[in-house]
């Protein structure tokens, strides 16, 4: 009998077990460890969405896997709102927080065996895994020109970047739009952090008239409320652009049953409709990159990109990523080494600045000694 090959084989080893003694080094540190390996949100949720999440807890019913018609209206708001970016409410879909979409996004749009995958090569690894969930062939490559003739069903781009914080420029965008049209390829906007621009810096999104000439032919922006308004819990996310993509996703979400439960589907509703939570969550970030940023540089340390989005891309002359991950544990810090995002981080860490003020005051004064 042929042997049945599992999904989990096609996938590399989960990289942060590689951390956990690091984790326990700074773990014994007297004052603690201050965990900065994660951009996971700390603060709470807005009293204004825990309301709007309690308001919809009767729902007994299933719930639309297209979104109840108030959230795609919210969602498609505030994308023009805020981004300038105009779409047709059915042209915006929820989904179970961004990761479940960059997962499964390959398999949902049939890319299999024989299709390639390009994402950054610097990147948010789950790009690679839904390549490789899919049966298709994850290719991570900056240089789209270098990629020769090779046949590509997805283009993944992240503007503002995890984990450089690199935004993107309008030509860089447009290019990239033009390379994929010209081959069929559909483009995928990861744009979880486009709202968390710093020091004056705006990240434009895929889908603007500037990028894209006003059409969303072949185009996906992918849309994360984990971030802006501390809802990584409640796994809110959504996607939008070419409306026929969109139907596509649609189709098979339906069928596979892939839909945000009702509560929190209100609750993102309230947070689209907001910004003044999404501004007062900001100013915290802001408070604590520009903490930590001169705790470090006041260490030696370098900082490049990180023009925006939740980390600090550092690096120390005297250290490759591991060895500085090492010399933080020993103060009690734990980041991530930069190789965990691909090879080119090897020389450098990701400090995410989604700690509270306290932890943040912590980190800064072992820094300086
Ligand atoms: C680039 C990028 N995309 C997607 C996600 C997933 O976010 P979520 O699933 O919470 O929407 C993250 C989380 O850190 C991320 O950094």
């Amino acid at each position: 009998m042929a042997e049945r090959r599992s999904v989990k084989d096609r996938l590399p080893t989960f990289p942060w077990d590689r951390l956990a003694p690091y984790k326990e080094k700074a773990a014994a540190h007297p004052g603690g460890i201050v965990d900065l390996s994660v951009g996971t949100p700390v603060d709470p949720v807005p009293a204004s969405l825990r309301a709007a999440l309690a308001d919809a807890a009767d729902s007994p019913g299933y719930p639309q896997t297209w979104g109840t018609p108030k959230l795609r209206a919210s969602a498609a708001g505030w994308l023009e709102r805020r981004h300038g970016v105009r779409v047709a409410e059915e042209a915006v879909l929820p989904a179970v927080g961004s990761k479940e979409l960059v997962a499964w996004l390959p398999t949902l749009l049939g890319l299999g065996e024989g299709d390639t995958v390009v994402h950054p090569e610097l990147a948010y690894p789950t790009y690679d895994i839904g390549a490789r969930i899919a049966g298709a062939t994850p290719v991570a490559s900056d240089g789209l020109a270098a990629l020769g003739p090779a046949r590509a069903g997805l283009v993944w781009v992240n503007s503002p970047s995890n984990p450089t914080g690199r935004v993107l420029g309008v030509p860089h965008l447009r290019k990239v739009v033009e390379w994929a049209r010209e081959r069929g390829a559909v483009v995928a906007s990861d744009e979880c952090y486009l709202d968390l621009g710093w020091d004056g810096t705006e990240p434009v999104s895929i889908l603007h008239p500037d990028v894209c000439g006003g059409s969303h032919e072949n185009l996906l922006a992918v849309h994360s409320l984990s971030k802006r308004s501390n809802l990584a819990g409640y796994r809110a996310a959504f996607v939008a652009g070419d409306p026929a993509l969109v139907s596509e996703l649609l189709a098979v979400r339906k069928h596979a049953g892939m839909i945000v439960p009702a509560p929190v589907q209100a609750a993102m509703s309230a947070a689209l409709d907001d910004d003044a939570h999404a501004a007062e969550q900001k100013e915290r970030y802001r408070a604590r990159r520009e903490r930590l940023r001169a705790a470090l540089e006041g260490a030696g340390w370098r900082i490049e990109h990180s023009e925006a989005g939740l980390y600090l891309w550092a690096s120390h002359p005297g250290h490759d990523a591991w060895g500085a991950v090492s010399h933080l544990a020993d103060r009690g810090v734990l980041v991530a080494p930069g190789e965990f995002y691909g090879p080119r981080g090897a020389s450098h860490v990701r400090v995410a600045f989604t700690a509270t003020d306290e932890r943040v005051e912590a980190a800064a004064g072992r820094l300086a000694r």
